[in-house]
């Protein structure tokens, strides 16, 4: 199905060619509900520019220069951590991370009194990754620092929806009423929850398969067309996101095997046949192959799997450039990039 095109925010005599003040309203990104549709579309927007700038032979502008942003992780990241790391660095912040094995957690002291000793330490931003939902929320309360989610427990990953709207847009040209397929452990998924959301505001049909007991109940109230079959879900679909078995998440048997998963649920070359000629297959990662994915799917020419990767620099780069706005009230234009001319003064 042919896609509508979103209207263009282009300016191209702004400094990063956007014709809408370079900030957001909000003082964090904890959720997609967070942002309103202009929003959504200024941070995809201000993604292409910052993907221009990881194609410079210096992949570095000082548009936070001064800002420390603080990666605290308690849960196992490569790519949302790495790619957050890439992008401060980018933008030249100060960046500090901290895993949860290094530190004084693993001593007993509470994710409350963590968040306010490092507040004390003045950071600009927090990027947040906790195995429980609302983590999130009470930094928000506890610090002035802006916190960006990334990933609390089942309930929410927005960086990594924006990453899959922008990779799409940037494949299919718009995301209005295109066929999104969204297989796999959707009860345990926090992609999934941020994926239905963005995808419903940015107008694609999403239909959500997986087994029974790892559906979300009231999946039609969300707005979603569920369905058991896979062949159903991959029938004539413009896009096939698969979700990782979140095994960690799991307490007690979701499916007999992983083998009679595979069977039911893997996407392979054969089932993929079911969807348009053109169709893209995506997944968040990290991939179980041969569990929701063939490695024919997986390493093939529908796959935009490592696409996602790349663009979830850009995004994250666009994301902590426009929290900074927002922070310091920025007047339209955006945060102070060294008069303008800052933001082509590549290297500083
Ligand atoms: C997540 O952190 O939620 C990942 O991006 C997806 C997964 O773990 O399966």
């Amino acid at each position: 199905m042919a896609p509508t095109a979103e209207p263009s925010r282009r300016a191209p005599d702004s400094p990063l060619g956007l014709d809408a003040p370079v900030r957001l309203r909000t003082k964090d990104l904890l959720s997609i509900g967070d942002l309103s549709p202009d929003e959504i579309l200024l941070i995809l927007d201000t993604a292409e520019a910052m993907k221009e700038v990881g194609t410079r032979s210096i992949k570095k502008v000082p548009a936070l220069r001064g800002h420390t942003v603080v990666n605290l992780f308690f849960e196992p990241s490569t790519r949302t951590r790495t790619s957050f790391e890439i992008a401060e660095k980018r933008l030249s912040a100060d960046t500090v991370n901290v895993a949860a094995s290094g530190s004084s957690v693993s001593k007993g002291e509470t994710l409350a009194d963590t968040l306010r000793n490092l507040e004390a330490m003045s950071p600009d931003m927090i990027v947040l990754r906790h195995a429980s939902a609302g983590a999130g929320h009470l930094a928000a309360r506890l610090c002035g620092a802006c916190i960006i989610n990334a990933g609390d427990g089942m309930h929410e990953h927005p960086t990594q929806a924006l990453v899959d709207a922008f990779t799409i847009r940037e494949r299919k040209g718009g995301l209005a009423g295109l066929r999104v397929s969204i297989i796999g452990d959707l009860l345990h998924s926090r992609v999934f929850r941020s994926n239905l959301r963005l995808l419903r505001v940015l107008g694609a049909q999403v239909c959500a398969c997986g087994p029974a007991t790892l559906m979300l109940p009231d999946m039609e109230r969300l707005g979603v067309r569920a369905t058991t079959s896979v062949d159903d879900a991959v029938a004539g679909a413009d896009v096939i996101m698969l979700l990782r078995v979140q095994l960690e998440r799991m307490r007690g048997h979701f499916f007999p095997s992983r083998r009679e998963y595979f069977q039911r649920f893997g996407m392979t070359m054969a089932r993929l046949r079911r969807a348009a000629p053109d169709a893209v297959v995506m997944h968040p990662g990290p991939m179980n192959r041969g569990v929701e994915i063939a490695s024919e799917v997986a390493d093939g020419s529908r796959s935009v799997i490592l696409e996602q990767v790349a663009n979830g620099v850009a995004v994250r780069m666009a994301v902590l450039y426009l929290l900074a706005g927002s922070r310091r009230g920025a007047a339209p234009g955006g945060p102070a990039l060294d008069g303008g001319s800052g933001w082509d003064r590549a290297g500083e």
